[in-house]
């Protein structure tokens, strides 16, 4: 597994995918950097990263995902391997709020963004993106931001963490099981079955319940109001927590 170690870049899904259209690289490349001039989070967020104290990195994984339907897997699957690789080190109340966002409790302490290339002939390429907060004690105007250091009270070393969460990635894709990782997925699901407040696309609130995800990755939410079950996609639906 080749790990190309930068001090900066503007973030490090470009930098792998700009590696991709110009060279031949091999499966499992991982990107790391100490800073990211313009690092970037789910639906066109910023994500910010002071420099030298966090996880910034961005693996290559190809010819794992089959077709369109199947992207929620990898999604799953990445999350499922944060949360085991940071059991290991014994963070308290470690969840999954979906679709990715890593959290500790009620706090946000990681997030992935995957970015998938389809090629002509039917294979995908899909750039993995990790941002785990790891050393950085302050995050002003992200109320629900923390970091392994803040919740542990000690320091980490960021170089580890990589190759635990490399490792676990490894074994997840080696021992691949749709209905483990979906259920392994599901009971690390924040909230779920817990009456949680949402607000959809119109700024509509109300109140459900987080069932599970189906096979597309939409929430399933069973509505309080009129004990409906719907699904939702990333873009229609947020909750209020
Ligand atoms: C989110 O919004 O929760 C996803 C954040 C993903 C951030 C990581 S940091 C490494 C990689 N490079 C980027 O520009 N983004 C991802």
């Amino acid at each position: 597994m080749q790990v190309i170690k930068l001090n900066a870049t503007d973030s490090t899904n470009l930098y792998l995918k700009e590696l991709i259209r110009n060279n031949t690289i091999e499966n499992y490349t991982v990107v790391v950097a100490k800073r990211q001039n313009k690092g970037r989070g789910q639906m066109g967020t910023v994500w910010t990263s002071e420099e030298d104290k966090n996880l910034i990195m961005s693996i290559l994984i190809r010819d794992f995902l089959t077709s369109h339907s199947s992207v929620f897997v990898l999604n799953s699957l990445i999350s499922v391997a944060i949360n085991k690789a940071l059991e290991t080190l014994k963070l308290p109340e470690l969840s999954i709020k979906w679709p990715n966002d890593i959290m500790s409790g009620n706090k946000k302490i990681g997030g992935v963004l995957i970015e998938n290339i389809f090629q002509s002939n039917g294979k995908i390429e899909s750039v993995v993106g990790i941002g785990l907060n790891v050393n950085q004690t302050h995050f002003p105007d992200l109320p629900s931001a923390s970091s392994l250091q803040l919740i542990m009270n000690q320091e980490f070393d960021i170089d580890s963490i990589l190759g635990l969460i490399l490792n676990q990635i490894k074994q997840q894709i080696a021992h691949f099981d749709l209905s483990l990782l979906t259920a392994n997925y599901e009971n690390n699901l924040f909230h779920k079955e817990k009456l949680t407040m949402f607000e959809d696309i119109n700024g509509n609130q109300f109140m459900g319940i987080i069932q599970g995800v189906n096979s597309l990755g939409e929430l399933q939410v069973l509505h309080q109001e009129n004990n409906s079950l719907e699904c939702y996609n990333l873009k229609q639906i947020k909750m209020i927590y």
